[in-house]
């Protein structure tokens, strides 16, 4: 099979490409390297130097399937800073998506599968684990934005019959098993690689955005992902998509307050994790964890990596081994 992977010098889109290249499948990544990195790239998939912007050149590229699927991960996606830069997220993540779904419905793609998040439902506070039909309500620019996409694809497959997979990500954490892949965002905005840095030292303390949500222990409840997870339920939804479109929540179904990751880090590590109290980060929900039944009752997947020890452990050695990421 042939894959085309937007945003494959990324954290999740070159954990995918990987997946896929291990599969024995040919993987083309399309990525500006704005976020990303060059030594991301799994060797083995062909590199095309991007912008998404750039619809001419995006044009040009799909042209030149025929794509048994397009995988779609190129985005910025921090939610902190949506809040900051509403317009900018909006209109970065939904004009580079449209550029990109013109394309492909114009050559012809029948498989689309869409990087989304839980990001989706964080306006409210809802009773978790949050069921795949949950009432959308996304608590930040960056959820709108995804939300968009989600909708203009509903229209591609109407209009165009280009099927979709909308795969609404929960923390996705950790690295590769074998260390070949790991996490490097820069800024890196993420608790568990935040923490792991504080306890190496490699950073001032941790702040700890809020004590007073509500929450056992006043602090955000996040499920945590391993990305391995998430890169075999993509593999799982692409058969899955021949003949109609699906959206499913994907996470482990179990949340982590932000202290319980402290402790997980001082746990794997055996040292501990300097930090102290901030203000709240707007935008954050207060408890986002996943329902992923209809992914599980319709493929089969399930996550395999279900402790969150083992989780963290696979993010601290990558870190501990790359002590500059991929600059090293
Ligand atoms: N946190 C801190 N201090 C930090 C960084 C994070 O206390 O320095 C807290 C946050 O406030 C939040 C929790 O740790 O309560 C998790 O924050 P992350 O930044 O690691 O992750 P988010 O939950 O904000 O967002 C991530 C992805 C989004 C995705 C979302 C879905 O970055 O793209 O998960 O759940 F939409």
């Amino acid at each position: 099979m042939r894959y085309l992977v937007t945003g494959g010098a990324g954290f999740i889109g070159s954990h995918v490409a990987l997946t896929l290249l291990d599969a024995g499948h040919d993987v083309v990544i399309l990525d500006n390297l704005s976020t990303g990195h060059r030594k991301a790239i799994p060797s083995g998939a062909q590199f095309e130097h991007i912008d998404l912007v750039d619809s001419s050149a995006v044009d040009r590229l799909v042209a030149q399937g025929p794509w048994d699927a397009v995988l779609h991960f190129a985005a910025i996606s921090l939610v902190g800073a949506s809040m900051a830069e509403p317009y900018h997220y909006l209109r970065q993540n939904t004009l580079t998506s449209l550029n990109l779904i013109d394309a492909c419905t114009k050559y012809g793609v029948k498989r689309f599968v869409f990087s989304s998040t839980a990001a989706l439902f964080g306006g409210v506070d809802r009773l978790p684990p949050i069921p795949d039909n949950a009432l959308v309500d996304p608590g930040s620019p960056y959820g709108e934005s995804k939300f968009f996409v989600e909708r203009a694809l509903l229209w591609a497959d109407r209009i165009h019959g280009m099927k979709h997979a909308c795969l609404r990500y929960f923390n996705a954490a950790g690295s590769d098993i074998s260390g070949r892949l790991g996490e490097d965002h820069r800024p890196e905005t993420h608790l568990i690689p935040l923490a792991i840095d504080a306890m190496l030292g490699r950073r001032p303390p941790l702040k700890l955005f809020g004590h007073d949500y509500p929450t056992p222990d006043g602090t955000c409840i996040r499920d945590y992902i391993h990305v391995a997870d998430l890169a075999d339920a993509h593999i799982s939804v692409i058969d899955q998509i021949c003949d109609r479109s699906v959206t499913y929540n994907l996470g482990n179904g179990k949340g982590y307050s932000n202290l319980e990751i402290i402790q997980s880090v001082e746990r794997v590590s055996g040292r501990s994790v300097p930090w102290e109290w901030a203000a709240r980060r707007e935008g954050d929900p207060s408890v986002l964890t996943a329902d992923f039944s209809r992914i599980h009752q319709e493929t089969g997947w399930q996550p395999k990596i279900n402790d969150i020890d083992t989780i963290v452990g696979s993010a601290l050695r990558w870190r501990e081994n790359h002590p500059n990421g991929y600059s090293d």
